[in-house]
């Protein structure tokens, strides 16, 4: 039941500390701490990168305590979830939420950890190409760049001909709570990446030189 190989996953199964559970059953959760957080991306089909063909670009941030994750954060007590996810999307991404809202149609899954009594609730909110390239170019002004947010970076969702430069060594990164599973389940789901490149991704070993 306990995994700490992280996938795939399924519900009711426990990656490292995180349980995937029901949204439906969060207020079984009411007493634990509720965190959302957002995977902001775009489709990409044609060819952008002369290596390889990625076919989507996909947003994370480095945060003040060193490990990736993704935009989000806390909710405050009484403060509307989604209301929440969006307030915490303007102080770290500046993100301009007269273009950009996350609303419930952009919900992914959720996870609990008991030990960390912390509940995560992850959004993935899709734009193109050309306005993610707007939103990246406001980052820097956002609240809490600098503070919290020490900046925004692309996944590379590809993997070069060694085999292991890429997504594959971009995976050897620190990441924090949950955020590695939330970037793979969210890839699968949203196809894109096949479980297959998941696979050779999580397998796959640096050349050593
Ligand atoms: P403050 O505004 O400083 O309170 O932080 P915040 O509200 O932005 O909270 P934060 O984004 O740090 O999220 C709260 C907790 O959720 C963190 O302490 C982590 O344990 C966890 N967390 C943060 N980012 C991620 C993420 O991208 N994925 C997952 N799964 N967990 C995260
Ligand atoms: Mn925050
Ligand atoms: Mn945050
Ligand atoms: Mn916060
Ligand atoms: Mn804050």
């Amino acid at each position: 039941k306990y995994s700490s190989t992280a996938w795939p996953f399924v519900k009711d199964t426990y990656i490292n500390d995180f349980k995937v559970i029901d949204y439906s059953k969060k207020y079984d959760y009411s007493k634990s701490t509720h965190a959302f957080h957002c995977m902001v991306y775009a489709r990409m089909n044609e060819q952008t990168f002369t290596i390889q063909r990625p076919r989507g670009c996909v947003l994370m941030q480095m945060r003040f305590d060193g490990y990736l994750g993704f935009p989000g954060g806390l909710v405050d007590p009484g403060e509307d979830a989604i209301h929440g996810l969006n307030r915490e999307l303007e102080e770290e991404m500046n993100l301009d939420l007269t273009k950009h809202k996350v609303t419930e149609k952009d919900f992914i899954f959720s996870q609990h950890s008991s030990s960390r009594n912390l509940t995560l609730h992850f959004y993935a909110l899709e734009t193109t190409l050309p306005e993610l390239e707007k939103i990246e170019a406001r980052v820097q002004l956002a609240k809490d760049y600098g503070s919290e947010v020490l900046g925004i970076v692309r996944v590379p969702l590809y993997t070069m001909r060694d085999g292991f430069r890429g997504f594959p060594a971009f995976l050897t990164h620190a990441f924090i709570g949950s955020a590695r599973e939330q970037l793979l389940h969210t890839l699968q789901h949203l196809k894109l990446l096949t479980p297959e490149e998941i696979s050779d991704a999580l397998a796959a070993k640096p050349h050593k030189g």
